[in-house]
């Protein structure tokens, strides 16, 4: 069985003081975990703090997105190398927050992926459709061609020990989570498209499921087959109810 994993993202919040608070709370709370991996993407300044904090810990840190490029004149960008200067480990791609505000095309998510697996961070691939799709039957075919963009360029055996996190757009920040039913059938396409091509990426690669995930409907989605874990936004903001969801986890792993 994989183990599962909780991602929180905490977007842009935060600061010094109410980090360290947070931090140390997480690291309080979540210190007897064993069966669960936890890792935290903070905003780029606060990598070093993270770092300083979690060391030693059995918390992971990482970013909320990296450069496409290694080095150069990128006015505003950070690289992977950085990321990995400052310990992280993971690092989230592709998040609908900035695909949409940000314009990034698919193609651009597809090489900053490959930066991330180059550079030995663990690639968190956010896919998923819009309402509009979902009512109109079409969310597999969007969140297939998705992935088609990467499998197509890359191989699907680039998804070998990846994370792909599964959110809807209209459950991100909403209050409006799928279903365990629908994340479930969302994660076994995913986990099928990928095993058609290499079965053995399939079964290593992480599916996590991110949307509006609370300390009650993480009992129902970690339950799933195919839900690896999950990637947390507003509740990770409480260590309270990020400690709840790990908990839920965790014992969905045992
Ligand atoms: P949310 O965010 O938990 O606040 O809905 C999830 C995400 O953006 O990954």
């Amino acid at each position: 069985m994989r183990k599962k994993l909780v991602v929180a993202n905490w977007k842009m919040h935060g600061n010094l003081a109410s980090n360290r608070q947070l931090l140390q709370a997480y690291i309080a709370a979540l210190s007897s975990l064993k069966q669960v991996d936890v890792v935290v993407c903070v905003p780029y300044p606060y990598l070093a703090q993270a770092q300083s904090l979690l060391q030693n810990t059995n918390i992971a840190w990482g970013a909320q997105n990296l450069s496409k490029d290694d080095v150069g004149a990128f006015t505003g960008e950070v690289s992977a190398a950085m990321l990995r200067d400052f310990g992280a480990t993971h690092v989230i791609i592709g998040h609908s927050e900035r695909a949409t505000a940000y314009c990034e095309s698919d193609e651009n998510i597809a090489t900053k992926f490959m930066q991330a697996k180059k550079h030995g961070l663990t690639p968190i691939l956010c896919v998923g459709e819009t309402l509009i799709e979902r009512e109109a039957g079409v969310m597999q075919m969007v969140v297939g061609q998705q992935l088609d963009t990467i499998i197509n360029t890359y191989g699907a055996s680039v998804f070998a020990d990846a994370v792909v996190s599964y959110e809807p757009i209209w459950a991100i920040g909403t209050g409006l989570a799928a279903t365990s039913d629908q994340a479930q059938s969302m994660h076994e396409f995913i986990r099928s498209k990928i095993a058609t091509l290499d079965n053995q990426a399939a079964n290593s690669m992480k599916i996590l499921y991110g949307g509006s995930v609370n300390p009650q409907n993480a009992v129902q989605l970690s339950a799933m087959k195919d839900v690896d874990g999950g990637l947390i936004g507003k509740c990770s903001l409480s260590a309270q109810e990020f400690a709840k969801i790990c908990q839920a986890a965790s014992e969905c792993s045992a």
